[in-house]
């Protein structure tokens, strides 16, 4: 097979640019954040959009955008809601880390008069901006001539160029290579259309596996493709396993069917959202008899821990949480719990990992 050039990569194909643009003209995703042709784009839902856009796809993000606009038509509207109100419309979007920066942000732009900063410095200074979406919102919503790299884009980009250097350590030279292309005067023109295009070719032609060449606009510029070679591009380095975590949760109920949830800490992981309480998440596995230490007070209860437990893969581990049962007479709801019906228990607003383990127990009779 041919070998990827892992050093040198060209400068920019003359006319890529304005390829690009003239595809992205005919053949651009109608998605809902997205300023019609010739609209001025709206900084709020441009900002909103790429911090939900972060580890997460167009298509899961369409309906939390939707149900967020209605709720918090404005920034002002975002910043003076209650931060439980924000947490729970952002449930099941994941990386709650997000949901907390992005409230705070809406805050500190509402406090400073309610306009964005314009500068891809001031933008990140903003709570939950990095340079990534600091590059995406500078050029969509202002018209900046950079380029925001996401993996989409750092794909594309390995391509184009047949970048065999491995990533991470590509990158580098991967953003250097986008910006490249974006000096050109048709992008230099239009960079929110410009970026916005490579994320379209990234997501639909330029595809991890599989990419749709014979319908790339730069399928003649591809030096990947004339060594055929793209789809083996971008080159990774091997990657670690994912640890794995092991937690019980406890479901108690009373004898009105009402269950018993908490909230967990502001910060750190799932951090304010709702949850059954457990134990901690650790690498050994937990009996129950161990696990029972850290069960809310119940005396007299009988625990039984269900064979089925709940699996959820986390950017960094992945966890196997297991579910111990008990009904009770009356509950006795320690400071920060609360007590809900079963039958509302999924309009909590619960992270995907724990809902997985109401619904285990709500399957249960
Ligand atoms: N991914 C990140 N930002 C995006 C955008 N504005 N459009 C499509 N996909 C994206």
């Amino acid at each position: 097979m041919a070998q990827a050039n892992s050093t040198a990569a060209g400068t920019a194909p003359p006319g890529a640019a304005l390829r690009l643009l003239a595809w992205y003209d005919r053949h651009r995703r109608d998605l809902p954040w997205r300023a019609r042709a010739g609209e001025r784009p709206d900084p709020y839902r441009v900002w909103l959009s790429e911090i939900m856009l972060q580890q997460t796809s167009a298509a899961a993000v369409g309906p939390y955008f939707a149900r967020f606009l209605v709720a918090f038509p404005t920034i002002e509207a975002l910043a003076a809601a209650p931060a439980e109100r924000v947490m729970r419309l952002w449930a099941g979007l994941g990386y709650y880390a997000r949901a907390r920066n992005l409230h705070r942000a809406a805050q500190a732009v509402a406090a400073a008069g309610g306009r964005f900063p314009e500068t891809e410095e001031g933008l990140r200074a903003l709570p939950g901006i990095g340079r990534y979406t600091a590059a995406a919102i500078a050029a969509i919503a202002y018209g900046r001539p950079v380029v925001a790299v996401d993996g989409n884009v750092e794909r594309v980009m390995a391509r184009l160029f047949a970048l065999g250097t491995p990533l991470p350590a590509a990158k580098p030279a991967l953003a250097d290579l986008a910006q490249a292309i974006v000096a050109q005067a048709p992008a230099r023109a239009r960079p929110g259309d410009f970026v916005q295009a490579l994320f379209d070719l990234g997501a639909g032609i330029c595809t991890p596996r599989k990419p749709l060449c014979a319908l790339c606009p730069w399928r003649e510029d591809c030096a990947a493709r004339a060594q055929a070679i793209a789809e083996s591009l971008p080159a990774k380095a091997p990657r670690a396993e994912r640890p794995r975590r092991h937690g019980i949760a406890f479901w108690i109920e009373d004898r009105h069917g009402a269950v018993l949830l908490r909230r967990r800490p502001a910060r750190g992981l799932l951090g304010g959202m709702p949850e059954l309480p457990g134990t901690e998440w650790r690498a050994a596995r937990w009996t129950l008899a161990e696990a029972l230490a850290h069960a809310p007070d119940a005396p007299g209860a009988r625990w039984r821990l269900l064979p089925a437990e709940a699996r959820h893969v986390f950017s960094h581990f992945e966890l196997g949480l297991g579910l111990a049962l008990a009904r009770v007479g009356r509950i006795a709801v320690p400071e920060g719990h609360w007590l809900v019906p079963r039958a509302g228990l999924l309009a909590e607003g619960f992270p995907t990992a724990i809902a997985k383990v109401v619904k285990l127990g709500l399957a249960e009779p």
